[in-house]
């Protein structure tokens, strides 16, 4: 194992569980890979762009064609798309923000689902060019959703990683942190013992 990307997404620094179960996990796989890099892609310290007309310009034209403007704006994209094609484990921190993931986090997914790099269209439909690896996703939310119809961070997640072509994704949610002291407890020491279970 070379390298671990980290991408977060919680808007707080301070008091995120997102930020402190995917810790907790990153510790772990260190522990496992100590000779692993980990890069830290944090989306609330350094908002990514939107996509904007400059950028889907500058995606469908030759290099030698962009103007200063649309090269720079691929040129970010790109590095994204390269920091994702490096990383051999990916560890996305994901609260659940109105029933979502946070627009931070679909800025990044804009990013990275990217035809002819990630993804290709063919003749019979899209097809992933991203080799497989392994993805944790850490959800936290206030309420309990899994397997409920209006969850759709982990649907969306999944079909957005298998659309590229990654299919090896697990979950772990810290769910009911808005229900009672009983319910947040519940919600801590399922992901705990799930979180064990991945370090086995
Ligand atoms: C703007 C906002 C929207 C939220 N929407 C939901 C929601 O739709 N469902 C839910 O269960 N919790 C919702 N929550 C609660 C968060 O998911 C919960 O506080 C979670 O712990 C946030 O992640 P973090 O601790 O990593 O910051 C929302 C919180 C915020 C700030």
């Amino acid at each position: 194992m070379q390298q671990i990307l980290v991408v977060q997404s919680s808007a707080r620094q301070n008091g995120s569980l997102s930020r402190e179960y995917t810790a907790n996990l990153v510790a772990k796989l260190q522990a496992q890979y100590p000779a692993a890099k980990v890069v830290t892609r944090d989306l609330a310290a350094q908002a990514l762009p939107h996509l904007d007309e400059t950028l889907l310009n500058g995606w469908m034209k030759p290099v030698d064609q962009q103007t200063d403007a649309e090269r720079a704006a691929s040129d970010r994209s790109n590095a994204l798309v390269d920091e994702l094609l490096a990383s051999d484990v990916v560890v996305i921190g994901s609260p659940m923000y109105n029933f979502g993931i946070t627009s931070t986090l679909k800025a990044w997914f804009d990013h990275v689902l990217r035809a002819g790099r990630t993804f290709k269209y063919t003749e019979t439909g899209p097809v992933g060019l991203t080799p497989d690896r392994k993805v944790f996703v850490v959800t936290s939310r206030g309420g309990r959703h899994q397997g409920m119809p209006q969850d759709h961070q982990q649907p969306y997640i999944t079909t957005a990683l298998g659309f590229i072509g990654i299919k090896d994704v697990t979950f772990l949610h810290v769910e009911g942190q808005s229900m009672g002291e009983e319910e947040a407890g519940k919600g801590r020491a399922e992901v705990e013992a799930a979180l064990a279970a991945v370090a086995a």
